[in-house]
């Protein structure tokens, strides 16, 4: 299977927008020392061709350009077979409506982040005025075959997991399987990829299961629990915001860095994170427990 890291920023990208903290500054003024990243997003496939985007970001429209490899022999071509939701989130949904003149999309996800997508932000009716969304619902902790849009089956296989965290803040139910992280799978390899970009919490039995996968991409969107207070962007720590910080005692980095079986890699990483600074000493902590900062097309095979 093939995975490429197409956004690795965190919601707003990086540098956002209206952001002028140091790292944003760095990003504007001298992008040789902090790559921009556009907003977290993955996409694997099993023949290099035909892909499944992990979340639709708001930056879809260039992203999807990196999987246009090949001129295509009609007029119109759809690299994109079907889209798995990690959450609802705007950063890893909005990309949806975006891809509305596929005319013909598929969607797998948990039912918790389909009822957000529609009675909350109805994302997904608004989508589906446009364009036809067969949806497959993701059951927890059950392996599903990603299809191809013609019904055939790609080989790669798809199980999501509840993790720590809260649903979105304008969603007005709970439900379980929420937020969860990706467990994909390639039949024909024996590849697999454990992919969770959002996670408030690394438990024992989480970090068994990560043990196994051939690559952790793995939350990393702060450095430390205060530091959107710190800089004084946020009344939040981010813990608050189910983000556990990469820092710390009972940090991802602590935890991860005994994981040595997998590749682990950071993605949605906000723009707030010393670590997108390449010569940060945050940033030579990551390196030497062997973690990868993910930057935008990074590419993996498994
Ligand atoms: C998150 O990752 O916590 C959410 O995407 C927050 C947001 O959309 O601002
Ligand atoms: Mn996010
Ligand atoms: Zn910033």
């Amino acid at each position: 299977m093939h995975l490429i890291l197409l956004g690795t920023a965190a919601g707003g990208g990086f540098p956002q927008w209206n952001c002028w903290c140091p790292a944003c500054r760095v990003a504007r003024t001298d992008p040789a020392r902090a790559h921009p990243r556009t907003q977290s997003s993955a996409a694997v496939s099993a023949d290099g061709r035909r892909w499944f985007l992990l979340n639709a970001s708001p930056d879809v429209r260039e992203q999807v350009a990196r999987l246009d490899g090949h001129a295509p022999a009609g007029m119109r071509h759809v690299p994109i077979e079907g889209i798995v939701l990690t959450d609802a989130e705007l950063d890893h949904t909005l990309g949806l409506t975006l891809l509305r003149e596929a005319r013909q999309l598929q969607l797998y996800a948990t039912d918790a982040a389909l009822a957000v997508l529609t009675e909350d932000s109805r994302l997904l009716p608004v989508t589906q005025a446009f364009a036809t969304v067969a949806v497959s619902p993701l059951p927890l902790g059950v392996s599903v075959p990603l299809r191809y849009r013609d019904g055939a089956d790609s080989g790669l296989t798809v199980s999501a997991f509840a993790v720590a965290g809260d649903p979105p803040r304008f969603a007005r139910r709970t439900l379980a399987g929420h937020t969860v992280g990706l467990w994909i799978g390639d039949r024909a390899t024996g590849g697999s990829v454990a992919f969770v970009p959002g996670c408030g919490e690394l438990t024992g039995p989480l970090l068994t299961c990560l043990t196994h996968a051939g690559l952790v991409c793995f939350d990393g969107t702060f450095w430390s629990d205060d530091e959107m207070i710190r800089l004084g962007l946020s009344d939040r720590t981010a813990r608050q915001m189910d983000h556990l910080p990469i820092s710390g005692p009972g940090g991802s980095l602590e935890q991860l860095a005994g994981l040595t079986g997998p590749a682990r890699v950071y993605t949605h990483i906000n723009n707030s994170n010393p670590i997108l600074l390449e010569d940060a000493p945050e940033r030579r902590q990551v390196d030497a427990a062997g973690i990868t900062v993910g930057h935008d097309g990074m590419h993996f095979e498994l």
